[in-house]
């Protein structure tokens, strides 16, 4: 089956990463939309028409069978309308907060994402549907996109933007933080460093991958060495040349590395 991952950047990576280990067989299309991240920082018609060219591309040029919208973003303003318009399975990620609600329920959830996605009604109407105890608060961190895109991971302004975004927050009374956007999964290893050892990390990557093997009938294998292919694209641009695949192969290692970090 040939499935299609498209983000706005490079932070679908963290999905691709886990789906093609734990779907060694299928073959993968990587869309990353290099022309116009970051998105959750822009207005929410112009994410519409970029996430159009994009299903354009990868269901009608590409014929892709199934495509995991691997941006929160994204899934937010667009992914009714994708579904409206094409046929083939569409799978979306939003903020895990059910999930990190469910593991805890009594100590408060810190939901991080982009501010589309903050903003958004999607996520209004989750927290609304599940926070029943009023435990969930809201952290818009755009630059940690741009930062991402820069391959600027660990880094003194890094560490500093964080800790004062994370400042506000008494996170001795927080059980998890929930990483509401692809590109956040990069930054495990440093947010590890600020945060208290009781603070967990939930995402969706996982339940986004479970969600596709379901939804397309796959069964998906644990995670091995062996790994499905796939071609990567910017913006509807193959991917060529050493330069730009060595590239997307030290984001796929950090991102196998982050994982490991809980
Ligand atoms: N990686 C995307 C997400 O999961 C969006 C990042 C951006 O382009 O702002 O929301």
């Amino acid at each position: 089956m040939r499935i299609a991952l498209f983000d706005s950047g490079i932070g679908g990576l963290t999905v691709l990463s886990h789906a093609r280990r734990v779907l060694p067989s299928e073959e993968f299309l990587f869309f990353a939309d290099r022309d116009h991240v970051p998105y959750g920082t822009k207005s929410v018609p112009a994410v519409r028409g970029y996430v159009r060219e994009a299903f354009r591309f990868l269901v009608e040029k590409q014929g892709a069978d199934a495509v995991v919208v691997a941006c929160n973003t994204a899934t937010s303003v667009a992914v009714d309308e994708m579904r409206r318009l094409y046929e083939v399975p569409i799978i979306g990620m939003e903020p895990a907060v059910k999930k990190a609600l469910a593991q805890d329920g009594e100590r408060r959830v810190l939901v991080t994402a982009t501010p589309i996605t903050i903003n958004g009604e999607k996520l209004r109407r989750l927290v609304s549907a599940h926070d029943t105890h009023h435990l969930v608060d809201l952290l818009a961190l755009p630059r940690l996109v741009e930062f991402a895109e820069r391959r600027e991971f660990v880094s003194p302004r890094v560490e500093e933007y964080l800790w004062n975004a994370l400042a506000p927050y008494d996170l001795v009374h927080y059980s998890a933080v929930v990483l509401g956007c692809t590109h956040f999964n990069y930054f495990k290893d440093t947010l590890r460093r600020l945060l208290p050892k009781a603070v967990g990390f939930v995402d969706g990557n996982e339940g986004t991958v479970e969600e596709l093997a379901r939804r397309t009938g796959l069964c998906t294998m644990p995670a091995g060495t062996q790994m499905a292919s796939c071609r990567f694209f910017e913006s509807g641009r193959p991917v060529a040349g050493a330069e730009p695949l060595a590239r997307i192969e030290s984001y796929l290692a950090r991102a196998a590395r982050m994982e490991e970090i809980v």
